[in-house]
């Protein structure tokens, strides 16, 4: 079985991101951030839903996007019994026309699940689905594997891919899983008036 092949992976249990909460670098940045507008927030590669989630909880119009039917199933029966509202959608992040424009759009782990030669096809897919002026939020996984996914990346590569068309509002290392303690980078971008 092909390690990109998502929806199996789901199928046969194969999912060592699946930790059961939500990003904790996500839990706390919404906790300091309680002024934030609550617009509409795009999760692509949503998985289980646990991050669409948080959101929902805090009150933020909520879509979450995969393109494994599996994850989708679950994210919805677990909103549902979480008695959370929140969209969830079948959908190809890289290649979809977005369904309507988002003020927001939250990465963690689908950056590093996809094939590095896809990433150039990731970006533009940011700007294709944000509002003029929306946000970028990403938890990003900085580690140095080449035999993914997930796939390694540094902080010179988000920069040089992100900073052409983002504003750079904010960056630090974020609480992580145990298991990620110190290798996750939290970039908050907004998105250039010119793009
Ligand atoms: C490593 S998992 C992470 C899931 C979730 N973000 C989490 O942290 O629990 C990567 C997810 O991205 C999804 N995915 C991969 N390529 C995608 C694409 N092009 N569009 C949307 N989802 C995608 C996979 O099906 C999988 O659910």
């Amino acid at each position: 079985m092909s390690k990109t092949d998502w929806e199996q992976r789901y199928q046969t249990g194969d999912m060592p991101w699946e930790k059961g909460e939500a990003s904790p670098g996500l839990v706390d940045f919404l906790a300091a951030h309680p002024k934030l507008p609550r617009g509409t927030v795009c999760v692509p590669g949503c998985g289980t839903g646990h991050d669409a989630r948080e959101f929902a909880r805090a009150g933020f119009n909520t879509f979450g996007f995969d393109i494994a039917p599996s994850a989708i199933q679950i994210s919805k029966e677990r909103t549902a019994a979480a008695g959370l509202k929140a969209t969830f959608q079948l959908g190809d992040f890289l290649r979809d026309k977005p369904p309507q424009l988002f003020d927001l759009i939250f990465e963690h782990t689908l950056f590093c699940a996809i094939d590095p030669g896809e990433r150039d096809l990731y970006v533009q897919a940011a700007l294709r689905w944000l509002k003029p002026g929306g946000d970028y939020l990403a938890v990003n996984y900085i580690i140095p594997n080449t035999d993914g996914p997930p796939f390694g990346t540094t902080r010179e590569e988000l920069w040089c891919r992100f900073s052409p068309h983002f504003e750079l509002l904010k960056e630090y290392v974020p609480r992580s899983y145990s298991n990620r303690t110190g290798l996750e980078l939290l970039m908050w971008w907004r998105l250039k008036g010119n793009v």
